[in-house]
C-alpha cells in the first residue's frame, strides 16, 4: 500500500548495497585519522544519510504488520459501532410501532373440537395455520383477544412434538375448555360459509368462532350444524359482495383470521379480502366488462384449505 511507505524513503535502488561496508571502512579510516580528500568525506556523509534512511525504511517495514493489525482493529471497531447504532435505531422503530398498537376487544376463537375429524397430515396443516394466526396477531396494529379452545388430542401432541415453544406464546389463551364454558352464549358468533347471515360489520364486544378444521370440504357444513345445534349466532364473511363466487366460499382458518385482523385495521372488506387472499387462491380482478370492484374466487382453489402452509 502506498500509504505505508514514507515518500522520503529511498527506493532500494537509491541505497547502495555496500553502503554499510563503505561507512564502516571509512569510519575506521576516520578513527585512524587516515581520512582522504573532501570528496571522500562527502561520500561518507552521503552514505551516513542514506544509511539512516535505510534504517528508517527497515523499521517501517518491520512495523508494517503491526500497523495493518491496528487498522484492522480500527475498522472492526467502527463496524461494531455502526451495527450498534443501526440496531438501536431498529429497536426504537420497533418500539414506535409497538406504541401505535391498539388491541381490539374483539375475541377471536379457533375451535379445536374437530380434532377427531382430521387425519394427522391435516392436523399438521392446521397447526401451521394456527402458527400463522399467532404470528399475524402479534404483528397486527389491532390484535384480537386470541383463544384456542378444546385444545388437546392430535393437535396438542403435534404441537408438543414439533413446536414446544407454544407453551410460552404470549397474548393468547390456550385451553382444553370448550368456548361455551368461557363465553356468554349471546356473545358468540360462529363464522361459517354456510350461514345465510352475512357479516357486514364486526362487533368488537362479540366472540367470533372459527372452526379449527382442515378437511378439503369432506365435512361440508359441519360448523354451521354445530352453531345451529348450540343455538348460537352464525354468519359468513361478506365475500359475495366483493368476490364473484362460482360456488362455495370456504376459506382456510388463517385466511378467515387474517381477514378479520385486516378489516380491524382498514375498516374495508374489499381491501381486507384482497390483502389476504392470494391470487393463486383465485382472487383475481374481473375484466373491464364486469364490475371492476369485484374479483373472482375459483371454486377449486377456494375449496382448497391452505396451500400457503402446505
Ligand atoms: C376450512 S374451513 C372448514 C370447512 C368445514 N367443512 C366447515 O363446514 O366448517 C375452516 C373454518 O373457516 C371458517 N370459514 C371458512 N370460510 C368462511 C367464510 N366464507 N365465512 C365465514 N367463515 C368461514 C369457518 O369457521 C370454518 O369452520
Amino acid at each position: 500500500m502506498s500509504s505505508e511507505v514514507p515518500t522520503e524513503n529511498p527506493s532500494p535502488a537509491e541505497v547502495p548495497d555496500d553502503a554499510e561496508e563503505k561507512m564502516n571502512s571509512n569510519d575506521s579510516k576516520d578513527e585512524k585519522g587516515e581520512t582522504g580528500s573532501g570528496k571522500a568525506e562527502t561520500a561518507i556523509v552521503m552514505s551516513k544519510k542514506q544509511m539512516k534512511k535505510l534504517m528508517k525504511q527497515k523499521q517501517w517495514e518491520e512495523q508494517k504488520d503491526l500497523r495493518r493489525q491496528k487498522r484492522k482493529e480500527k475498522r472492526q471497531k467502527r463496524k461494531l459501532e455502526r451495527q450498534q447504532l443501526e440496531s438501536n435505531n431498529e429497536g426504537s422503530a420497533r418500539k414506535r410501532i409497538r406504541r401505535d398498537v391498539v388491541p381490539s376487544t374483539l375475541r377471536l376463537i379457533i375451535d379445536c373440537s374437530f380434532d377427531n375429524l382430521m387425519a394427522l397430515k391435516d392436523v399438521k396443516k392446521l397447526h401451521k395455520q394456527i402458527q400463522r394466526c399467532y404470528a399475524e396477531n402479534r404483528k397486527a396494529l389491532h390484535p384480537v383477544q386470541f383463544y384456542l379452545t378444546s385444545h388437546g388430542g392430535q393437535l396438542k401432541n403435534n404441537m408438543n412434538e414439533n413446536d414446544k415453544g407454544w407453551v410460552n406464546w404470549k397474548d393468547i389463551h390456550i385451553t382444553s375448555e370448550h368456548y361455551n364454558e368461557l363465553m356468554k352464549k349471546e356473545d358468540l358468533v360462529y363464522l361459517t360459509s354456510d350461514s345465510p347471515e352475512v357479516l357486514n360489520e364486526l362487533d368488537e364486544t362479540k366472540a367470533y368462532v372459527i372452526g379449527g378444521l382442515v378437511d378439503h370440504n369432506h365435512h361440508k357444513g359441519v360448523s354451521y350444524k354445530k352453531a345451529l345445534e348450540q343455538g348460537i349466532d352464525h354468519a359468513q364473511l361478506p365475500l359475495g359482495n366483493f368476490v364473484k363466487m362460482n360456488s362455495r366460499k370456504v376459506l382456510a382458518v388463517n385466511h378467515v383470521f387474517e381477514i378479520i385482523l385486516s378489516y380491524l385495521e382498514k375498516r374495508d372488506w374489499k381491501e381486507a379480502f384482497f390483502s389476504v387472499l392470494p391470487q393463486r387462491k383465485g382472487a383475481s380482478p374481473l375484466g373491464e366488462a364486469n364490475d371492476a370492484s369485484k374479483c373472482e374466487l375459483h371454486e377449486e382453489e377456494a375449496g382448497e384449505d391452505n396451500s400457503d402452509n402446505d
